[in-house]
């Protein structure tokens, strides 16, 4: 279970009933065949995810940046619901050069890499990521995001990338929008 919050923020609180993990398998979401590394870094607002936690903070925002090793940076930062702004900074890679939109990414030393999928980016709006994990041979707790370069994105496009996500077999039904109003 740590594996899928230590994909997330900072706060370390137990994974209480936000996520209810489904049964069998995690569903087959394929990850875009290829990832332009360098076209994909940058900052990103956070404009829907599934909830892991049910007092879920505000003005979640990403930026990642290339590091001297070839793995990405990935700076993390928002407002708690208490008013107060946390951060968290993680490292990224692709394991395996056949499948670049195929990252893993962790934010201690201490956990475990997660899967952090891109499923769709047009680098300069969107991007759709995906995780899951399997929890044991019969269930497994998933998560999605959707981030844009602005703090808001066009409903068609949200609506075309939810779309996408279903089709692999997905409840999008758990996406809820982060508040980017009012953010320092
Ligand atoms: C790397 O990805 C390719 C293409 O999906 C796959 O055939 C191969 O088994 C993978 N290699 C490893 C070590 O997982
Ligand atoms: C961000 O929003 C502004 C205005 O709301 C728009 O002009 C701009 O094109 C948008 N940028 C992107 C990358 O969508």
């Amino acid at each position: 279970m740590y594996r899928v919050l230590s994909l997330l923020l900072t706060v370390p609180v137990c994974l209480t009933n936000a996520q209810v993990p489904g049964f069998g398998g995690c569903p087959k979401v394929q990850a875009q065949a290829t990832l332009d590394v360098q076209k994909y870094l940058g900052d990103w607002f956070e404009i829907l995810a599934f909830p892991f936690l049910l007092e879920s903070g505000k003005c979640s925002r990403a930026t990642y940046s290339l590091k001297q090793d070839g793995h990405i940076q990935v700076y993390n930062r928002g407002v708690q619901k208490d008013g107060k702004q946390f951060s968290a900074v993680g490292d990224a890679f692709a394991p395996n050069a056949s499948e670049p939109a195929k990252l893993l990414v962790k934010f201690s030393n201490s956990s475990p890499y997660a899967n952090y999928w891109v499923v769709d980016t047009d680098y300069d709006t969107y991007t759709l990521i995906f995780s899951c994990e399997p929890l044991t041979g019969l269930a497994h707790v998933n998560f999605a995001w959707i981030l844009a370069r602005n703090r808001t994105l066009d409903a068609s496009v949200v609506q075309s990338l939810e779309g996408k996500l279903a089709n692999f077999g997905v409840d999008t039904s758990k996406f809820r929008a982060t508040d980017q109003s009012g953010c320092p």
